[in-house]
């Protein structure tokens, strides 16, 4: 069984980008911790990075097999119609993360189209949260 880790735009520059604000885990670090966390369960991760939302649309219908997902839309969460109703049709539950405390940040951030269709949302946690997600995934999935 599979987790999907969906990130969008800029993350895959992770570690680099504003270490001050995004910590200096890469996307990589990130994969192979949420990898650890969810190993004892017998999943693993299926780890996507874009920075177009059409690609993470296609992905998302690609991946209706997943038990769940953690998705960080970076700043799709704003303005990300499609990737909204494509979360819309994702059978199964998903984590909305942030890295930052977007609400302790500029005002164009505090807004996110996807949330409302989360089972959850962690923010503000640094790459901990991507792992905290992980944790809530294996509980909100059976067996
Ligand atoms: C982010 C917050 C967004 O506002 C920003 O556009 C990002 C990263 C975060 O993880 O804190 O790209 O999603």
């Amino acid at each position: 069984r599979e987790l999907l880790l969906l990130n969008g735009p800029n993350l895959g520059i992770l570690g680099k980008r504003e270490p001050e604000v995004y910590g200096t885990e890469t996307l990589a670090d990130v994969e192979a911790s949420v990898a650890a966390e969810i190993s004892p369960r017998g999943w693993r991760v299926r780890a996507v990075q874009d920075d177009c939302e059409g690609a993470l649309v296609r992905t998302l219908h690609d991946s209706y097999d997943t038990v769940g997902a953690i998705v960080n839309p970076g700043a799709l969460m704003i303005a990300g119609w499609s990737l909204r109703d494509a979360l819309a049709n994702y059978p199964n539950p998903w984590i909305e993360v942030h890295l930052s405390n977007v609400w302790a940040r500029e005002s164009f951030r505090h807004e996110s189209v996807i949330a409302p269709l989360a089972s959850g949302l962690i923010a503000g946690l640094g790459a901990t949260g991507y792992r905290l997600a992980a944790r809530a995934l294996l509980g909100l999935v059976d067996g």
